[in-house]
């Protein structure tokens, strides 16, 4: 039997911000090179352009404000449902500001990915770009990873690197690591969502 884009995995994106990763995402399954189906976008900021993004595809959203959940364990509770109802399977976070509990990575093992605009595992957290240039680094780039309990300590996936130019400026840079993420970033989740995938301890074995 043919299988349609309706059977194709379901993915959830989780964004809090602009979601140009989302909108390379919407075009790499549009256009087949990534064979899964964007199903949900959840996002904790209400204002997230990430949402006008999607809706204008009309991707089902679900906010989920933070402030709104007494924990974090009930503000997790509701995102769990909301996936558990969209029947997802798979979960790509992109510039989504919320860390999630081990639980919640558990619940999901081994099927949510995370992009980072930095060669872990240096510089993880939220000021990769700023702290890379800081520090003084020749190189730079972009890696994807599988999500663990830790803050982008999962294990890597792929990684591809960019030369950083001699007084470039962080918007400059960013600039150029969103082109290689959104490059990267379809590449990776179809691997993941094509079965490609093995993890072995901290390894990930592509076949
Ligand atoms: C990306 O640079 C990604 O590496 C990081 O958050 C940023 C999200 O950008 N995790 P956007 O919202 O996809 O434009």
């Amino acid at each position: 039997m043919r299988r349609t884009k309706n059977d194709r995995p379901r993915l959830a994106v989780f964004c809090s911000g602009h979601g140009t990763n989302l909108q390379a995402l919407i075009h790499a399954a549009r256009r087949g090179r990534l064979r899964a189906r964007i199903a949900l976008v959840v996002s904790d900021q209400p204002r997230a352009y990430a949402l006008t993004r999607a809706r204008r595809y009309g991707i089902p959203t679900v906010v989920v404000p933070r402030a709104e959940s007494p924990t974090r364990a009930a503000f997790e509770r509701t995102i769990r449902y909301t996936l558990a109802a969209h029947r997802i399977r798979y979960i790509a976070l992109a510039g989504f500001m919320r860390i999630l509990s081990p639980a919640f990575v558990r619940a999901y093992r081994g099927r949510i990915l995370n992009i980072h605009p930095a060669l872990l595992p240096a510089f993880p957290g939220a000021h990769a770009v700023r702290d890379t240039l800081r520090a003084g680094a020749k190189v730079t780039g972009v890696t994807v990873h599988v999500v663990d309990a830790g803050v982008d300590t999962g294990p890597i996936i792929l990684q591809e690197t960019l030369p950083i130019r001699r007084g470039e400026t962080e918007s400059a840079l960013l600039q150029r690591i969103h082109r290689l993420e959104h490059r990267l970033y379809p590449q990776a989740l179809h691997y993941l969502v094509t079965g490609r995938l093995r993890l072995r301890g901290r390894r990930v074995i592509m076949r």
